[in-house]
């Protein structure tokens, strides 16, 4: 499985040829200006809950690659009525089958609005399982006990968790996550792009490995192999 960074939490991963785009971000995001929003394919697009900073980029990136965006009902819709031709609607708990991967959209402690203010339905992350690997993205969400599911519904690889703090769970809480998600290889997404997000990486790294736990902290653009 391969996974690709393009900056905030916005990342692919590519299970098989088939890939995946999850919470599209990069034009508004100046640190993302060497990722060109138009070169990336798609077959879906997963989008954890109605923020901006999360879906900037999908209706352009789906009209053009004809990608099928999935996310709670509300979002899903409101991609529907923006014209993009395909749309998953799902809601807390379900899963649904993507052909190369499952999907199941699980609980987020969060907010979730559309740009003008109206409601976006319940924010959620996704568990994807595979016959490669097995991984948890998050989305935007602080700690939170429901993460003890997690191991119910998939043996994890790989969790990809937001780290900024302020604005979603921190360090220390992403630490305490891996161990109700019971695993320890951590991908960090959600910080440095906003000055009320910006980390030390170095430190942020120690604190993990204190824990014996591993955070990875990609450049945007970067491809790794997990
Ligand atoms: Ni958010
Ligand atoms: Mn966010």
């Amino acid at each position: 499985m391969k996974l690709t960074y393009y900056g905030h939490s916005c990342f692919a991963v590519d299970i098989h040829g088939k890939k995946i785009l999850f919470d599209p971000f990069i034009t508004p995001n100046e640190l993302a200006e060497g990722v060109d929003p138009e070169k990336i394919e798609a077959e879906y697009i997963l989008v954890s809950h109605g923020h901006q900073d999360h879906m900037a980029d999908a209706i352009d990136i789906a009209k053009r690659t004809g990608a099928t965006i999935v996310s709670n009902f509300e979002v899903a819709t409101w991609f529907g009525m923006q014209g993009v031709e395909n749309t998953m609607p799902m809601n807390l708990g379900g899963k649904v089958d993507l052909g190369f991967c499952q999907a199941k959209y699980v609980n987020a402690v969060h907010s979730s609005s559309f740009p003008d203010g109206t409601y976006a339905g319940n924010p959620g992350g996704f568990v994807i399982t595979s016959n490669d690997k097995n991984f948890y993205y998050a989305g935007d969400t602080a700690l939170t006990l429901d993460m003890q599911l997690i191991p119910r519904f998939a043996k994890l690889d790989l969790a990809i968790l937001p780290i900024g703090d302020c604005l979603t769970m921190g360090i220390e809480d992403a630490i305490t996550a891996t161990e109700f998600i019971q695993c320890s290889k951590v991908v960090g997404v959600h910080y440095d792009t906003f000055p009320n997000i910006k980390i030390n990486h170095q430190a942020a790294k120690e604190t993990f490995k204190k824990a014996s736990k591993e955070l990875h902290l990609l450049e945007i653009g970067q491809t790794v192999n997990f």
